[in-house]
């Protein structure tokens, strides 16, 4: 197996002021790959999957479809998952609190091995991020769950098709979306999910499943319909590009003011970010996969309220929070999906920047110039946005516990270093 290492546990970025110029090539999609891989514990039979990113996430997932007896191949992007003798159905805390995207092995186990030991994720940096839907769908497919010292512990002797409803406080759950659409691919009969999750991962998920021989129908909508089948085979598939790496790009060409071309992505992923990036005054021409960006020199103030897919996404909402510092006037963002995902706020105002927070909201009013500081990664989106506003800042940044941006983009800085950037990993 061949892994990209960025030991980031110790590691720093050094930023400078830069301009970029270019064109980037977007990796394949993280949180499409997840689900993906724990859909093959669906079958016995051979998975191939390409255009999967060396992540720190990707390889914790590989570490857990290894516990659960799975023997796997990490070679160039591409996975080859096959069946080893040894099955076992207990996915330990040890993995799961590293990243919740673990929890989604249960729906494929509870369906496949009829039995389930999975940890509980617990808090995140993000906020609460309950699994209480995860847990409704599933056990309305007739799976019985308990929770025990920490561990959802589950069993399904046979699960039958349901008419579920999915949504949740917060709208849509796209995980709890994609537990229960693994579970139900192998229950009897028809189950209707509705208010399910119409993100772009999730129609991904649903086009493995259906070459693994599911039957499916809905996917990308509200209301999906799966009718179940006896069994699934091995498949061959290719995973869709990173929208949130592009949308990333897209931040970052805006906060420097640089014309960037992102390639490789699809535009109808991000039409809610490129609308909002018009409105903010850049000009951008998508052309197949290409999107080219050119913003104008002083960014316009906007207001972004972040919402399920087709909706402004939460994962893009730091980044474009690093932009709005700069705009000429004030700016707000609503955060609808995790109301206090704001830890960013603090990092960018010991930049220069003007950010008053109050519950889900944030006021951003723009400045001239932000300054190079020592700020502190906290999650993995926020940590992207300190990027952004480092490269935009006079002077040096200095951004710790990198760690975060390792569990997301591939190569980030080899990327930004490819446009012209001026940024160097060092220890901490
Ligand atoms: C996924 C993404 C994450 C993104 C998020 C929202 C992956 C691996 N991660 O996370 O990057 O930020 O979607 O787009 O794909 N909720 C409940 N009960 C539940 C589950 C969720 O109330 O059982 C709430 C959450 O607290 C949140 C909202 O629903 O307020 C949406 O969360 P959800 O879509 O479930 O996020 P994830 O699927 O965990």
């Amino acid at each position: 197996m061949t892994l990209w290492l960025g030991d980031g546990d110790m590691d720093k970025f050094v930023i400078q002021k830069s301009s970029l110029k270019g064109e980037i090539k977007i990796s394949g999609s993280k949180n499409a790959s997840l689900p993906i891989m724990a859909a093959t514990l669906l079958t016995d039979e051979e998975c191939r999957i390409s255009g999967v990113p060396n992540l720190a996430d990707i390889r914790t997932m590989i570490k857990i479809l290894e516990v659960l007896g799975k023997n796997i191949e990490f070679d160039n992007n591409v996975l080859i998952i096959r069946q080893k003798d040894k099955k076992s159905y207990v996915t330990p805390y040890r993995l799961v609190r590293t990243m919740r995207a673990s929890f989604c092995v249960l729906g494929p186990l509870l369906a496949r091995r009829k039995k389930a030991k999975v940890s509980l994720p617990g808090g995140c940096v993000i906020g609460v991020r309950p699994v209480d839907l995860h847990i409704k769908g599933l056990r309305e497919l007739g799976a019985k769950i308990a929770i025990q010292k920490g561990y959802c512990i589950g069993e399904a002797k046979s699960l039958r098709g349901k008419h579920i409803f999915l949504g949740g406080p917060f709208g849509s759950s796209v995980l709890a979306t994609a537990n229960v659409l693994m579970a139900a691919v192998l229950a009897r009969g028809e189950t209707n999910i509705e208010y399910a999750a119409c993100e772009p991962e999730i129609v991904n998920l649903a086009l493995f499943l259906k070459k693994m021989g599911a039957r499916i129908k809905g996917e990308g909508t509200p209301l999906i319909t799966v009718e179940g089948v006896d069994s699934l085979g091995g498949a061959d598939f290719k995973v869709i590009a990173d929208r949130i790496e592009a949308g990333t790009f897209i931040a970052m060409a805006l906060a420097t003011g640089s014309n960037l071309t992102i390639s490789g992505a699809n535009p109808f992923h991000l039409t809610s970010v490129i609308e909002t990036a018009r409105k903010m005054g850049a000009d951008i021409i998508c052309k197949n996969s290409r999107i080219n960006v050119k913003p104008k020199r002083v960014l316009s103030p906007v207001n972004i309220t972040t919402l399920p897919y087709p909706g402004f996404p939460t994962d893009l909402q730091a980044q474009f929070m690093a932009c709005l510092c700069l705009a000429d006037g004030i700016s707000m963002i609503t955060e609808k999906i995790y109301p206090d995902r704001f830890m960013h706020v603090a990092e960018l105002n010991r930049m220069g920047a003007h950010i008053q927070r109050s519950g889900p909201y944030a006021i951003i009013e723009g400045k001239k110039k932000l300054f190079g500081a020592e700020v502190m990664a906290s999650d993995l989106r926020a940590s992207a946005a300190l990027v952004a506003a480092g490269l935009v800042a006079e002077g040096k940044t200095q951004i710790l516990r990198i760690y975060h941006i390792d569990r997301g983009y591939e190569k980030l800085e080899d990327k930004l270093k490819g446009l012209g950037a001026k940024i160097k990993r060092e220890k901490q």
